[in-house]
């Protein structure tokens, strides 16, 4: 195998599972709690702000009770250690992956712990509830929205992920169920430029047929494992 001196990585809900933190689309999960029109769209934003805000709030509470998992850490190794270039770009609202250890993230679905204001357009980092419209820090308007990247919207940092994966020698995507576009297009444009592709997924994800080798079984015990082989001498 040639050798491999650009890794781009995509992460999706599966890694943070472990985590305690849901995924969407299991039994159970929060797309079967929420309907996605009302909570992740600009629209349900617009007729029912309280029901949205809500419902972020109690996903930044959930998140300030977990942890990182050994597979968020074990990214933030490889991200450290390899001796080429690693870039990761999560679908994960979360902040795991830093909280992990990693410094090279691009969030292309917006964060949980950042804040856009509507009026000034400026974003804030953000911990505490949104839903009694506490005033933006910069412009002090009541009018914060989660920095979340909601169905209709385009997603953040498009140009650079495009670049990464047109310039990558191996792509993996890790814990995503391959459903949303465009990230769910990234392992067919990786394969265009001639990288290789790995999935590493509890299940076998929509697009798992596109990869050249699929691993299955728990991002905790998949992506230490992996990451060991990177790192070892060849
Ligand atoms: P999904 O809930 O669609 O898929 C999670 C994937 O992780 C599934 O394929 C599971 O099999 C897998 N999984 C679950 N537990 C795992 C574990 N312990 N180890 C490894 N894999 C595991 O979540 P995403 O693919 O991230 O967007 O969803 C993509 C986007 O859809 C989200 O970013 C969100 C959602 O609507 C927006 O809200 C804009």
């Amino acid at each position: 195998m040639a050798e491999i001196k650009r890794i781009v990585i995509l992460t999706g809900a599966g890694i943070s599972a472990e985590s305690g933190i849901d995924t969407f689309r299991a039994a159970g999960g929060l797309w079967e709690q929420h309907r996605i029109e009302d909570v992740a769209t600009p629209e349900g934003f617009a007729s029912n702000p309280d029901l949205v805000l809500g419902f972020y709030d109690m996903r930044r509470a959930a998140l300030a009770r977990a942890e990182p998992n050994p597979a968020h850490t074990a990214l933030a190794r490889l991200e450290h250690e390899f001796r080429g270039e690693v870039l990761l770009v999560t679908q994960n609202v979360d902040d795991l992956h830093e909280r992990g250890g990693a410094a090279r993230v691009l969030h292309m679905h917006g964060e949980l712990k950042s804040a856009l204001c509507t009026s000034c357009e400026i974003r804030s980092r953000w911990d505490a509830a949104m839903q009694q419209r506490p005033p933006c820090p910069v412009c002090r308007a009541p009018t914060l929205r989660p920095d979340i990247v909601w169905f209709g919207e385009m997603p953040y940092q498009m140009g650079r992920i495009y670049a990464a994966l047109e310039a990558c020698d191996l792509f993996v995507s890790i814990g995503t169920s391959g459903a949303v576009y465009p990230a769910a297009g990234f392992v067919q444009e990786a394969r265009a430029s001639g990288a290789r592709t790995l999935e590493l997924n509890l299940e076998p994800s929509e697009g798992s047929r596109l990869f050249h080798e699929s691993r299955l079984g728990p991002a905790g015990t998949l992506v230490p494992a992996w990451v060991e082989e990177m790192l070892r001498p060849r």
